[in-house]
C-alpha cells in the first residue's frame, strides 16, 4: 500500500502539520491509516496521547535510522496508507525513509530560504533514484500560505515551474484550525467554527487534499 513520506532537510517547515492534516482526511475518508515518526521529538505520540483513540488511524512513534526500514515493511502490509513525518535535518531516518517511499512530499511556504532547501531535498531523492534504479514519484506542496500570492512566491513557483518539478495544485493554507489541533489536542474533523475560525474551510481543504494525495497514489 502506497507509502508516503513527508519530507525536507529544514525543520519548521510544516511537516507535522501536513502529515497529519493528511492522515486524517485519509482516515475520514475511510481508509486505514498508518502514521510513522521518525522525530524524536515525537509531536504526533504527544497529539495522540491527548485526542485519544481515532478511527482508522494508527500511529507508530519513535522510529530511528535502526528501526524505520522494518517498521515501515510491517505497517505497509497492514495499512491502505502509511505517512512518515521524518525529522527536519535530512538524516540517515530520511534518507532511509525516501528510499522506501512511493510518494515524496515536500512541503514548503513561499519563501526562497525553504525553496532552497526543497531543491536540496529533491537533490537527495535523485541521489536515491539512482542508487536504487527507479524512479520515486515526488510533489511539492506550497503550505501555511496566504490569499494573496506574493512576488516572491510567484517567483518561486515559475522557477519550480521552469525546472520541471511537479507542484500540487492543492496545498494547505495558513489556518488557525491546523494549529489548534495540536494546541487542544484534537482531531481537525473534531473542530467547529465556534472553536476556531474557518474550521469547515481547513475541513474541506484537508479533505480535498487527502482526494489529491490518494489521485496521486493510484496514477
Ligand atoms: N497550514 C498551516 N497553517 C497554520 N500553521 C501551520 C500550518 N502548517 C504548519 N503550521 C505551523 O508551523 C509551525 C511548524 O509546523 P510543523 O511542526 O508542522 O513543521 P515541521 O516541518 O514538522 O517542523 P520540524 O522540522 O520541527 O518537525 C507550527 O507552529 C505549526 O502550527
Ligand atoms: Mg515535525
Amino acid at each position: 500500500m502506497p507509502i508516503i513520506a513527508l519530507c525536507s532537510s529544514k525543520g519548521g517547515v510544516g511537516k507535522t502539520t501536513t502529515s497529519l492534516a493528511l492522515a486524517l482526511g485519509l482516515a475520514r475518508g475511510g481508509h486505514s491509516v498508518c502514521l510513522l515518526e521518525a522525530d524524536p521529538n515525537a509531536p504526533l505520540a504527544q497529539w495522540l496521547a491527548n485526542a485519544g483513540e481515532q478511527e482508522n488511524l494508527a500511529l507508530h512513534s519513535g522510529l530511528t535510522e535502526m528501526s524505520i526500514v522494518k517498521a515501515v515493511k510491517k505497517a505497509s502490509e497492514a495499512y491502505d496508507y502509511i505517512i512518515i513525518d521524518t525529522e527536519g535535518s535530512g538524516n540517515a531516518a530520511t534518507g532511509k525513509a525516501v528510499a522506501m517511499s512511493d510518494l515524496c512530499l515536500l512541503p514548503l511556504s513561499g519563501t526562497r530560504l525553504e525553496a532552497e532547501q526543497v531543491i536540496k531535498t529533491i537533490g537527495l531523492i535523485e541521489d536515491t533514484e539512482i542508487m536504487q534504479k527507479r524512479q520515486i514519484p515526488f510533489r511539492i506542496i506550497f503550505v501555511r500560505t496566504g490569499n494573496f500570492a506574493t512576488k516572491e512566491f510567484k517567483f518561486i513557483a515559475q522557477s519550480f515551474a521552469a525546472a520541471g518539478w511537479p507542484v500540487m495544485e492543492q496545498g494547505l493554507k495558513e489556518r488557525a484550525a491546523y494549529t489548534a489541533m495540536f494546541q487542544y489536542s484534537v482531531s481537525l474533523f473534531a473542530l467547529n467554527n465556534i472553536d476556531v475560525a474557518k474550521a469547515d474551510a481547513a475541513k474541506a481543504e484537508a479533505t480535498a487534499f487527502a482526494a489529491a494525495v490518494k489521485k496521486i497514489c493510484e496514477e
